[in-house]
């Protein structure tokens, strides 16, 4: 079967079961958790699709300057996964990026951008999470080259890069373009892979989403500020909403590799409102010039 078919396959199963829409006050905790899952795609990097791995089970590689980390179990086993974990644990390792026992988590796990979440998203997360199938998974031990394998060295980077701390909305902004940035940036994490990134590994922030020619795993990815000649600019917005829905560009192309997954994963899930947040948002941020692909 063509990848196109299998993708069209997951759309329509996606479509099956309804209630996977916005959280109203009636959902679940569970239930609004999947949503924020699917949206924030914690699937990919926490599941080892290759080797056969058990959803959220760990053993993903991620390649990155530093070295090779390993995406840990997190589904609710006690002894191997989060099982053990309180709210307050859950919370204290996303907005802070500190474990129950007191160590700093590299950025690789993006916490720099789900800080942003609010309390209760990342409740209904959690719940979501302790809904799946536990795994008895070991953990495998991340490669990563001297020094950057110190994780004390990591107390010191956050204090230069990291700041903790709910979304705040932008009062001169609309309700739909705080939608949008609250999906882009804090669940989302689109920057963690839109903007370039410093010598040591942190996101510039005065380049939101410029684009970068290093990406994960060494590739490029393309600058989606509103920029008529290197960014999206020429696009509209049901265009970007239709990219984020469907995986298809406004000339009949389609993403491509990590873009697809996240697309598959994640933005293919999102309801119509929250798609045009998010194009509502991409128009309307500050153009960065940044010609990540050579022009025509
Ligand atoms: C880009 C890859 C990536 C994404 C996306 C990601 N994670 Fe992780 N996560 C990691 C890595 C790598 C670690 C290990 C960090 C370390 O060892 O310092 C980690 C660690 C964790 C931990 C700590 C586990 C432990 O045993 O201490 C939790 C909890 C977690 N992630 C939850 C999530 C959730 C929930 C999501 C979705 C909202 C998510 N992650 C999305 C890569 C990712
Ligand atoms: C894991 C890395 C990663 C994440 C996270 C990510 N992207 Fe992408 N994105 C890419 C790559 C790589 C491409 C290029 C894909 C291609 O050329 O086929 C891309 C392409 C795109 C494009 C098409 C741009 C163009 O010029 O063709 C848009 C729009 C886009 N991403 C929006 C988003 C949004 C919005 C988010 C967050 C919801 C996001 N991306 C999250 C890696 C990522």
């Amino acid at each position: 079967m063509s990848r196109r078919a299998i993708f069209l396959l997951m759309l329509l199963a996606a479509l099956g079961p309804p209630g996977l829409g916005s959280g109203t006050a009636a959902a679940q905790p569970a239930e609004r958790g999947a949503y924020i899952f699917a949206a924030a795609g914690c699937a990919g990097c926490h599941t080892d699709v290759k080797n056969g791995g058990q959803l959220l089970a760990g053993g993903r590689a991620l390649e990155t300057p530093f070295g090779t980390y390993f995406g840990p179990n997190i589904t609710a086993d006690r002894e191997h996964g989060i099982g053990g974990w309180s709210d307050a644990d859950f919370i204290r390792a996303m907005r802070h990026g500190v474990s129950p026992d007191g160590g700093h988590y590299y950025p690789v796990f993006p916490y720099p951008s789900f800080t942003l979440m609010t309390d209760g998203d990342m409740r209904d997360l959690k719940a979501y999470i302790f809904s799946l199938p536990a795994a008895a998974t070991p953990n495998k031990p991340h490669e990563i080259r001297f020094p950057f394998r110190f994780r004390f060295l990591m107390a010191v980077w956050k204090y230069l890069f990291f700041e903790p701390g709910a979304y705040a909305a932008d009062g001169g902004q609309s309700a739909a373009w705080n939608r949008g940035a609250y999906i882009v940036r804090a669940l989302g994490h689109c920057g963690e892979c839109h903007t370039p990134r410093n010598a040591l590994g942190a996101v510039r922030a005065g380049r939101h989403l410029s684009g970068t020619k290093a990406g994960p795993d060494g590739e490029p990815v393309p600058n989606i500020t509103p920029h008529r000649t290197t960014g999206i600019g020429g696009w509209t917005a049901d265009e970007i909403a239709e990219l984020l829905r469907s995986g298809e560009t406004p000339l009949g192309g389609e993403v491509d590799g990590e873009m697809w997954e996240v697309v598959k994963n994640g933005t293919s899930k999102l309801t119509p409102e929250d798609l045009a947040a998010v194009a509502d948002y991409l128009k309307n941020i500050p153009a960065v010039a940044n010609q990540v692909f050579p022009g025509p």
